[in-house]
């Protein structure tokens, strides 16, 4: 069989990421553009400053990504675009240039679900032992998302559980701002934590015996603040050890709901494979307690798979990934189907399983 080439663009918070994978499995060139640095000046992303680096970025990083690739527009078989869930002009940029691009170029385009997309992250991880494999469980932890999703094969997903409040990517962030660590957390209260004593304090593990999958961030987050208060009540300042104490005990807290809820989810479906995706799977602690927690729990042949930070994170890799394996479902033909791409809009509460 010819191989598929796709186009993959992502632009559904402050980056502009373009790809092109070969099969939904070989990176062919990849590309991100990020307005975070400026957006820090704001305290946060603003959706009109982002759209406005976007439309910026958008050209010289389509034009570097065929660059690297070698090949030329023609030589697609199809573009592939996060169509939502995400902020809305930021999402406008992306479909919009993707709109554009399959009418021009005569290719069909493929709208694809942002979520659904960091999942099929796995199946472009060249390190990993083996493919994931169906049934499959994928957990979905990043600073906007906290989703437990069942999947049974690359159009079939069914969500099992996800946050009431917060993220868990939110709380480390949150976590970190509160001890003037700075944005994004994650990064930097994994470092202190893995200085600190993870037993120095005993914070909630919320929601981890509840008869269900959800996830509950928010409660474990103000628990943080309040025994900070309490420290610097009692000694005046936070010191370094303190610090790390406090980052140790929150991580081994927030992480170990994580843990026990994806394996029991696991075993409660049967999986033959237990993914984990998003940014905060750049925790390497978060794989070690995966790792033994699977090794522990489940039977020998369940795959764990772990896709590397520079394809968890936001790129437009997973994009084009999963436009390939949904390409039959999905693809709209600018001979065909020209009033859907014209009638194609962004959606920015699209849930995590929504095809
Ligand atoms: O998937 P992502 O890049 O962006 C979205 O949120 O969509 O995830 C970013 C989140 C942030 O909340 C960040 O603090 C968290 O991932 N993160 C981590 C680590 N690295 C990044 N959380 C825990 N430990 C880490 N090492
Ligand atoms: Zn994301």
């Amino acid at each position: 069989m010819d191989t598929v080439i796709i186009l993959g663009i992502e632009t559904s918070c402050d980056e502009t990421a373009a790809a092109i994978v070969i099969d939904g499995t070989q990176i062919l060139a990849h590309n991100i553009a990020s307005s975070l640095s400026i957006q820090n000046q704001y305290g946060g992303v603003v959706p009109e400053v982002a759209a406005r680096h976007q439309t910026e970025y958008m050209i010289p990083i389509l034009k570097s990504t065929f660059e690297q690739a070698q090949i030329k527009p023609d030589d697609i078989d199809a573009i592939a675009v996060t169509i939502g869930p995400g902020l809305m002009g930021p999402l406008l940029v992306g479909v919009e240039t993707a709109k554009t691009l399959s009418y021009v170029w005569q290719k069909p385009l493929i709208p694809i679900n942002h979520m659904i997309g960091h999942i099929h992250s796995a199946w472009l991880d060249e390190d990993a032992p083996a493919p994931p494999k169906f049934p499959l469980l994928a957990l979905i932890a990043s600073g906007g998302h906290t989703d437990l999703i069942l999947m049974n094969s690359h159009t079939k997903l069914t969500p099992i559980g996800s946050t009431r409040d917060d993220a868990v990517g939110e709380a480390f962030d949150k976590v970190a701002r509160i001890l003037n660590l700075g944005y994004p957390g994650g990064p930097i209260v994994e470092k202190r934590a893995d200085e600190g004593n993870p037993n120095a304090y005993s914070f909630p593990r919320p929601m981890i015996d509840s008869d269900d999958f959800n996830f509950s961030y928010s409660g474990l987050k103000t628990a943080v603040l309040y025994k900070i208060k309490e420290i610097i009540e009692l000694r005046g300042e936070l010191d370094e050890r303190l610090t790390n104490d406090i980052c140790a005990s929150f991580r081994s807290a927030a992480f170990e709901v994580l843990v026990r809820k994806s394996i029991k989810a696991a075993q409660t479906y049967n999986v033959k494979s237990v993914l984990v995706t998003g940014g905060v799977a750049a925790s390497r602690h978060l794989k070690a307690l995966m790792q033994k927690a699977v090794a522990d729990n489940l039977p020998a042949e369940v795959s764990l798979n772990v896709p590397p930070l520079k394809l968890a994170t936001d790129n437009a890799t997973y994009i084009a990934g999963a436009g390939y394996f949904l390409f039959d479902k999905l693809a709209l033909n600018p001979q065909k189907d020209f009033e859907s791409i014209l009638s194609l809009e962004p959606n920015p509460n699209l849930t995590s399983t929504e095809i």
